[in-house]
């Protein structure tokens, strides 16, 4: 039995949507949620950069002595993932790898989509990992920033959002993609949005379910699951000092956001 925290992070509050799925399926397991509103988007930075900051907050959180991290970032996952598993001695986990399994498993015509941040679509994360699982598969990319801002102001519907939406997802449609994945663990929480923009017959993927789920796999084989009976603590870091990190939390994860703590975190 290991009681020691989970350390979750992203740019700002997309990571809320993978720590509320860790929350469902492993819910005696206590967390600290790191969120770097104060350089808030990722998105649109060198992938170099972003992969500075993430070795930064990687490092604050291992301080903290976390039994296993969450990268719940795909754009810090495409730019530090690979080098941070090699750097470190507990489980680090990533939310691109879970969101391409889950597509290849569900496309039916070997068409899939992809809306992500800049960075991400840059890094050609998705096409590469797709392509390893299934070669047979083509992955179609659009990068979709402004939907990252919506959710970031705490802009979760209205005609404004869905007119963007539907922009994002037109070369898409028209190149007939029956898998959407939602490469930014922001988009979730527009996730109904998308949906009602969204063809019939398309179906949409967000990785936070599947890697959850990899989360509770992977403490159940390493036997650092947390006892059965904890009641779990819940800690929430940022950097930033006008961020709507409670406002926009509180809406998604109910009353579960109690106290944010501003930290300064120098790169
Ligand atoms: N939530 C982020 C992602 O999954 C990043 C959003 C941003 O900082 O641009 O890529």
């Amino acid at each position: 039995m290991d009681n020691r925290a989970i350390g979750i992070f992203d740019s700002g509050v997309g990571g809320l949507t993978v720590l509320w799925e860790i929350m469902k399926a492993i819910p005696n397991e206590s967390t600290i949620y790191f969120g770097d509103t104060k350089r808030f988007p990722y998105g649109p930075r060198d992938l170099d950069e972003v992969k500075k900051l993430v070795f930064k907050i990687t490092r604050f959180l291992y301080d903290k002595d976390v039994k296993l991290i969450v990268i719940a970032c795909n754009t810090s996952t495409a730019a530090a993932l690979d080098d941070l598993k090699r750097q470190y001695d507990i489980p680090i986990i990533g939310v691109i790898e879970p969101g391409a399994r889950t597509a290849v498993y569900n496309t039916r015509n070997k068409r899939v989509g992809v809306i992500a941040t800049e960075g991400t679509v840059k890094s050609n994360a998705y096409p590469n990992e797709i392509e390893r699982i299934n070669p047979g598969i083509k992955t179609f990319s659009v990068p979709a920033p402004l939907l990252v801002d919506f959710v970031e102001k705490g802009i979760l519907k209205g005609s404004g959002l869905d007119k963007v939406i539907k922009g994002y997802l037109k070369p898409l449609y028209d190149a007939g993609i029956d898998v959407l994945i939602l490469g930014c663990t922001h988009f979730p929480l527009i996730e109904k949005r998308i949906l009602a923009c969204s063809g019939n017959g398309i179906k949409v993927i967000s990785s936070a379910v599947e890697t959850a789920k990899d989360v509770r796999e992977i403490l159940e084989e390493r036997g650092l699951c947390a006892d059965k009976g904890k009641t779990p603590e819940r800690f929430f870091y940022e950097t930033g000092i006008k961020s709507k990190f409670f406002e926009v939390g509180n809406m998604f994860l109910g009353e579960e956001i109690k106290e944010v703590i501003k930290i300064k975190l120098d790169i």
